[in-house]
């Protein structure tokens, strides 16, 4: 979340879109008050090409925020969505020198785990805790994972730690383009873990669950596993890959296959009751044409299907495809185009359903939270890093301290 006196304020530069939402706590639950919208420029395939622009841009969505709740703002937790990204997995173990563990040992852990030798163009962008390993034999390699280390006795703990690498270029051109707008920057979030805050429940993320932002650029996938995030990608095709198929194939504008597939789009064939002529206008042609809705819908399957193989390749390669037991959830405004969830399942076999925010973490307006434009700007206010694992263990809560040892006991 990103502070600003007592409220919290998102950025969201995507390809197409710029948002901002403005959102304060009350008691426990993010309420949103203020936001605006609009195009987005200078950004291809969710990179900053040009800050300039991308600045100016930023300023008319400020404008409109601010003019929707009257309410400054400077500091903004910002997305970042490099194609060119690292995923890491890595460990940390420390030796425990007086047989219980404290804070420090904790945090020394995660320093060893984080302590990632980087290219010097390259730098590490988020790193998150998945799982503490106390007394892992270093034969059997079988240990307790718990959740809360300090306070529990141990000889030795091992932190797992999901680290996520971009390149200081694409850090740079969001920091510039922020600054030039005069906003700071409090923290920058990879897209598809805020995107996965309003939309993955705890039950999802311990079962096994990949969440997938279809946006205009790029898709950006995140894969949860026994409640941690294992796994990110981001693919160099989306929205626009669809628009641009459809303009091949029917010989018009990218404007012109926009409005075909918002208007007449659908991911399946099979969902069209009857064929229908649509009319369109082609490159250089002044008169009107016609296609079928099926041929357009078949182009858009298609497309779509092309873009799930990539995802499908991508999680088996990493051999994550049969393990999530919660299947797929679909957000980014890409996934509004009527039946892509029944595509998905269709393609993956695996249960796929489109993405609805838990409004008890945030609610708001019902356009925003229904919205899936809004699904990474949503996230950026939910973000916020863990720390929890930095709690102690209650007395009281001795007892089932067992209770507190997560699902299965041993961890090869
Ligand atoms: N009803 C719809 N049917 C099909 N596609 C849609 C629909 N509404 C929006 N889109 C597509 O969604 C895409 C925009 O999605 P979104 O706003 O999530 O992208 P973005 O965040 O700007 O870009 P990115 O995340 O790729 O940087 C566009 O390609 C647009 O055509
Ligand atoms: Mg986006």
């Amino acid at each position: 979340m990103a502070a600003d006196n007592n409220f919290f304020v998102s950025l969201d530069i995507g390809s197409s879109k710029i948002v901002i939402l403005l959102a304060e706590e009350i008691e426990g639950q993010l309420k949103i008050f203020g936001h605006g919208i609009g195009p987005s420029a200078g950004v291809k395939k969710g990179l900053i090409v040009d800050s300039v622009k991308t600045s100016q841009a930023i300023n008319v969505v400020v404008e409109k925020a601010y003019s929707s709740c009257n309410t400054k703002f400077f500091n903004v937790s910002v997305n970042i969505s490099d194609p060119h990204l690292t995923i890491i997995n890595r460990k940390g173990q420390v030796l425990i020198a007086d047989s219980v563990i404290t804070e420090k040992d904790v945090e020394l852990a995660l320093k060893s785990a984080k302590a990632v030798a980087t290219s010097t163009n390259k730098q590490v962008i988020n790193s998150v805790p998945n799982s503490f390993i106390i007394d892992k034999d270093p034969i059997t390699h079988r240990g307790v994972e718990v959740d809360k280390p300090v306070g529990l006795e141990a000889k030795t703990l091992e932190a797992n730690m999901h680290i996520v690498i971009v390149s200081n270029q694409a850090v740079g051109s969001i920091e510039k383009s922020i600054r030039k707008s005069n906003l700071g920057t409090s923290m920058i979030v990879l897209n598809s873990m805020a995107s996965s805050e309003p939309y993955l429940s705890q039950d999802e993320k311990d079962n096994g669950v990949c969440l997938v932002d279809i946006g205009s650029g790029v898709t950006n996938i995140s894969v949860f596993t026994n409640g941690g995030i294992i796994h990110s990608a981001i693919f160099k095709s989306a929205g626009d890959q669809i628009t641009e198929e459809i303009a091949y194939a029917f010989n018009t504008s990218f404007n012109e296959a926009e409005r075909l597939k918002i208007h007449y789009g659908n991911a399946q064939v099979k969902s069209l009751r009857e064929d229908q002529l649509i009319e369109f206008k082609q490159i250089g042609k002044l008169e009107d044409y016609y296609l079928s809705s099926y041929s357009l819908v078949e182009v858009i399957e298609q497309a779509y299907l092309e873009l799930f193989s990539l995802i499908k390749k991508n999680l088996k390669s990493k051999k994550l495809d049969r393990s999530l037991k919660s299947g797929y959830v679909l957000t980014g405004a890409g996934s509004k185009i009527q039946g892509c969830d029944e595509l998905f399942l269709r393609s993956f076999r695996v249960r796929s359903k489109l993405g609805q925010v838990d409004t008890g973490k945030i609610d708001g307006n019902e356009m925003i939270i229904s919205d899936s434009t809004y699904a990474c700007a949503l996230g950026l206010l939910l973000y916020e890093p863990d720390e929890s694992y930095l709690e102690q263990l209650q007395p009281d809560n001795t007892v089932g301290f067992m209770s507190k040892i997560k699902g299965s006991l041993f961890k090869f």
